[in-house]
């Protein structure tokens, strides 16, 4: 159970205007690993986890996650695999502002059957925020918000999370307290975390810190003692 990219190439476009994102990438993450991956903007990290969690297709090369060749899915299975594989946590929380906490991780968990509302409470506990299930994400801190989004993620129990500059939106502490706690669950659930950042201090707390630019992979490192989220500084 792992995610492995052969020569991954992606390419926005054609002729004149197409956009060369990913050229070659080698990676194997294995199952229960904690990975970052950096890069500077335009460098390709989130092709890299759109690629991965089949919200586009890899343009060449060999793509498995989990044993399922990724680059040969039909559209339904596509849809099938987001469901039970991956879940996404973004940057801007991507909150329905209508909806409370716990019917924001009903709906967008794709919760089915009359146990959807407990599940989504039982999550939200998980998180600290079982006391703040039924407010709407305006009665919400920007922690508070980020972590009904990881509820949000977690509810389905996928075996890999998706992070996309998951802590751009907060402030230092409350970011440190989002990592710690995506640390947690990757820890205690064995979910595999792929976390795309901007800030090169995160990477002192992964297992793996993977370095893309303009495409490629040019350094790949394995943390042999990675430190707390806490002592984390920036
Ligand atoms: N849908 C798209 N159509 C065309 N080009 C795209 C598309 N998405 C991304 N690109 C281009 O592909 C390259 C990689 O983009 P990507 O979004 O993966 O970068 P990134 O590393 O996530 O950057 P950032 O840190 O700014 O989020 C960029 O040059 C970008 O302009
Ligand atoms: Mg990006």
């Amino acid at each position: 159970m792992s995610i492995v990219m052969k020569q991954v190439d992606k390419t926005y476009g054609e002729g004149a205007t197409a956009v060369h994102a990913l050229r070659g990438i080698d990676v194997e993450i294995p199952s229960g690993e904690f990975a970052v991956l950096l890069g500077p903007s335009g460098s390709g990290k989130t092709t890299a986890l759109n690629l991965t969690g089949a919200i586009d297709d890899v343009t060449a090369g060999s793509l498995v996650v989990n044993g399922i060749d990724v680059t040969t899915l039909t559209t339904d299975e596509q849809i099938a695999y987001r469901r039970s594989e991956v879940g996404f946590i973004f940057q801007f929380f991507n909150l329905i502002p209508t909806l409370t906490a716990a019917e924001n991780v009903e709906l967008v968990a794709e919760l089915t059957g009359h146990n959807g509302g407990d599940r989504a409470r039982e999550v939200l506990k998980l998180v600290g925020l079982a006391d703040r299930a039924d407010h709407f994400p305006a009665q919400l801190s920007g922690g508070e918000q980020q972590r009904v989004a990881i509820a949000r993620a977690l509810a389905k129990e996928p075996p890999i999370l998706l992070c996309d500059e998951p802590t751009g939106e907060l402030d230092f502490e409350t970011g440190r307290m989002i990592l710690g706690l995506l640390r947690d669950l990757n820890r205690r659930n064995n979910q595999t975390v792929l976390l795309v950042t901007h800030n090169a201090a995160v990477g002192d707390m992964a297992d793996r810190v993977l370095r893309l630019r303009s495409g490629m992979v040019v350094d790949d490192l394995r943390i042999d003692s990675p430190v707390e989220a806490q002592a984390l500084t920036w």
